[in-house]
């Protein structure tokens, strides 16, 4: 008998407190990186096929590849190879994260196809299978299996549980073309070796998540996130796209507590205090004509989780 189709839903990521330590010699920066989880998702529709193949649908579906490049297909490739199996699946792509946007979408797709083909195969993996697999196929796609909220370490794959109390509002300004994630790291190098700081890990110390932070997650406070929200790819990520001082002064000045680049960017996440506000952060952005659109949402939202089959 064929087996049923499976979809698995996925959420997009914000990281509210990004600190780069220095370039290793494998070409990553060890990070203090705290994920979390927000509910713009993706969905992946795993349905037995002849071959491997990857669709994708949604509005910036022509932006997705549908080649190996594309984590979802890795991570089919990687589960059937560990299984001795063929890949023999189509995995369609249901995509409302931003592609290239700082967003995690492509790590999402990855932990969703992971997890959808594991189910359809039953294959079985453990979580800590599922894991190690997602941590070879990106610094981010674990954290995309396990949702919520969590402490990256490493290169941001060694994921710590992080406690939060109810939810935080926020709003997205989704900017027209994405950045690369190495060019960026590549900018923030450029900018510390600039600075005199150097850029190594033998030059700068280990990165720690702030106290404040944790605090203010723990307590659900958003005054007090708002005042410990840092991302140190910020510099980088306007420096090579200048417009973005004004999508993130837009934010604030419409009434966001703070404003700061998602990850790597060009997307501008903005928190805001309760949902009302929320709302009219967007209409200023919107209004500002400083971003392609706005999305608002709140988080955190759980990881990869299977919503049919
Ligand atoms: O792990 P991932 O494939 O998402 O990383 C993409 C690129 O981002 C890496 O090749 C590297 O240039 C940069 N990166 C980094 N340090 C990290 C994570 C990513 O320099 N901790």
């Amino acid at each position: 008998m064929t087996p049923a189709p499976v979809t698995v839903r996925v959420p997009a990521k914000v990281n509210v407190q990004l600190v780069v330590g220095g370039l290793r010699h494998d070409g990553f920066h060890d990070l203090a990186n705290v994920f979390l989880a927000v509910g713009l998702f993706d969905e992946v529709t795993a349905t037995p096929a002849d071959r491997l193949r990857i669709s994708a649908s949604g509005p910036d579906a022509h932006q997705v590849p549908l080649d190996e490049t594309n984590l979802a297909a890795r991570a089919a490739l990687a589960l059937a190879a560990r299984h001795g199996i063929e890949p023999r699946v189509h995995l369609h792509i249901g995509k409302d994260i931003p592609v290239a946007g700082g967003m995690a979408g492509g790590s999402a797709d990855g932990a969703a196809a992971l997890v959808a083909c594991d189910a359809l195969w039953g294959t079985g993996a453990t979580r800590g299978e599922l894991l190690a697999i997602c941590a070879d196929l990106g610094s981010d796609v674990p954290f995309s299996l396990v949702g919520g909220a969590a402490l990256g370490r490493g290169r941001g794959e060694l994921l710590e549980p992080v406690e939060v109390s109810g939810s935080f509002h926020w709003v997205f300004a989704l900017a027209d073309g994405g950045l690369s994630t190495p060019a960026v790291y590549r900018e923030c190098d450029r900018l510390r070796e600039a600075s005199g700081s150097g850029h190594t890990a033998a030059d700068l110390p280990e990165p720690q998540p702030s106290p404040q932070l944790l605090a203010a997650l723990r307590t659900g406070d958003p005054a007090a996130l708002a005042g410990a929200l840092a991302n140190d790819l910020q510099a980088a990520a306007v420096s090579l796209r200048p417009a973005l001082a004004d999508t993130l002064r837009a934010g604030t000045e419409g009434g966001a507590l703070a404003a700061l680049v998602s990850g790597s960017g060009p997307t501008c996440a903005f928190l805001a205090k309760d949902p009302e506000s929320a709302e009219s952060v967007a209409e200023a952005l919107l209004t500002s004509g400083t971003c392609r659109t706005v999305r608002v949402t709140s988080g955190p939202v759980p990881g990869a989780t299977v919503v049919h089959g």
